[in-house]
């Protein structure tokens, strides 16, 4: 079976020119569908049978038969779902991966990946293009954040898909990276907290602040209570363009200086150049990007951050500069098992 590389179709450099870009043109199809599918429970259907005719699964996600054979029988292609009998289907690990009720799930990052808010962006992306500015903030008329704010269904699973992703980060963060004797960590623009919660987990001497929003701290009592490290965690609300709170000996950016343009990223890294101490350090989990040509998933995030948001995805000479500009110096940069880098700065 032929899988399909990151835009879910196979790459075949010798297929004309006007065929490839065809399918190019079409690649969007793919995260459509496994949107649709996340979203009518196509995944969760098969409870706990090991294969399901479709008709059946039809059947328990109120959907046509027809048109979810058509469904599956495509993402099928590109390793998702796979057709072991004639109309009849089993989960791959990657079609697991869409059920709700497992840990990893990439259900709630599929479904806030389909927002219409969201998607409405990509459609006016050619404001984008020509203004350098988020396409979000001209469809919306207003900026992410404050959108977000105002819709608490929303921004409750944004939060959850963020959730999801840093599960998928943490894992191949602390393989990475080693934070023995750390004493206060302060993880600023936190989210939910599942990076403090895991961290206090696996090191029982640590102590931890989750910084947000408030309204997005509001939500990590829950998280924090369900590792069992409530007690070592401290929940703070505010904000980081205005201030970080200080005393820890570690800060933590994960996935979070990518919204942020240089000027706002500056602001955030003074903030917590400010707050550390000269003894501290700032450990940056986020993509790096290679130059020129090769290819990187964060090449396509940095997209989402021009559409949405007044962030971008840096290489390793945009993040020294960063750094040199906040009063912080540049230690070192260490690949992970996920697209993101562990980028550690110390004061210069
Ligand atoms: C892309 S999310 C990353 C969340 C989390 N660090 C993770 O790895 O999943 C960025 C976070 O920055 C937070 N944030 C945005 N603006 C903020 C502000 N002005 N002050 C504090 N946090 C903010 C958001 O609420 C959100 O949780």
């Amino acid at each position: 079976m032929t899988h399909g590389d990151l835009l879910g179709l196979p790459h075949h450099p010798d297929k004309p020119a006007p065929v490839r870009m065809y399918e190019l043109l079409y690649s969007s199809l793919a995260s459509q569908l496994l949107i649709a599918v996340a979203e009518i429970g196509v995944a969760d259907a098969f409870g706990d049978e090991e294969e399901c005719h479709v008709d059946e699964l039809a059947k328990r996600t109120g959907s046509d038969p027809h048109a979810l054979y058509r469904a599956l029988r495509a993402l099928a292609t590109i390793g998702v779902f796979t057709e072991v009998q004639p109309r009849t289907f089993a989960l791959t690990p990657l079609a697991a991966t869409l059920r709700g009720d497992t840990k990893g799930s990439m259900r709630d990052l599929a479904r806030y990946v389909g927002l219409p808010a969201r998607q409405g962006a990509f459609n006016s992306l050619v404001y984008s293009l020509r203004t350098g500015r988020p396409a979000f903030d001209h469809v919306h008329g207003t900026d992410w954040w404050t959108y977000f704010a105002a819709h608490p269904e929303l921004s409750a699973l944004f939060n959850k898909a963020m959730g999801s992703m840093n599960l998928m980060v943490n894992s191949a963060t602390l393989e990475a990276h080693d934070l023995s004797g750390v004493r206060r960590l302060v993880d600023v623009g936190a989210g939910k907290g599942h990076l403090v919660a895991t961290l206090l987990h696996r090191y029982p001497e640590m102590t931890g602040v989750v910084f947000d929003l408030p309204h997005v701290v509001a939500e990590a009592a829950e998280v924090l209570l369900a590792e069992g490290v409530a007690d070592r965690a401290e929940c703070v609300g505010g904000d980081f363009l205005a201030s970080v709170p200080p005393g820890g000996d570690t800060y933590v950016l994960s996935w979070t200086i990518h919204d942020w343009n240089d000027e706002d990223a500056t602001t955030i890294l003074r903030n917590i150049r400010r707050a550390m101490g000269d003894g501290g350090q700032l450990i940056v989990i986020d993509e790096v990007l290679p130059e020129g040509d090769s290819a990187h998933f964060g090449k396509f995030e940095d997209i989402v951050m021009l559409a949405l948001l007044k962030g971008q995805v840096r290489t390793e000479a945009e993040f020294a500069a960063l750094f040199e500009n906040a009063g912080l110096r540049l230690k070192e940069v260490r690949a992970t098992q996920a697209a993101t880098s562990v980028i550690v700065a110390v004061p210069a």
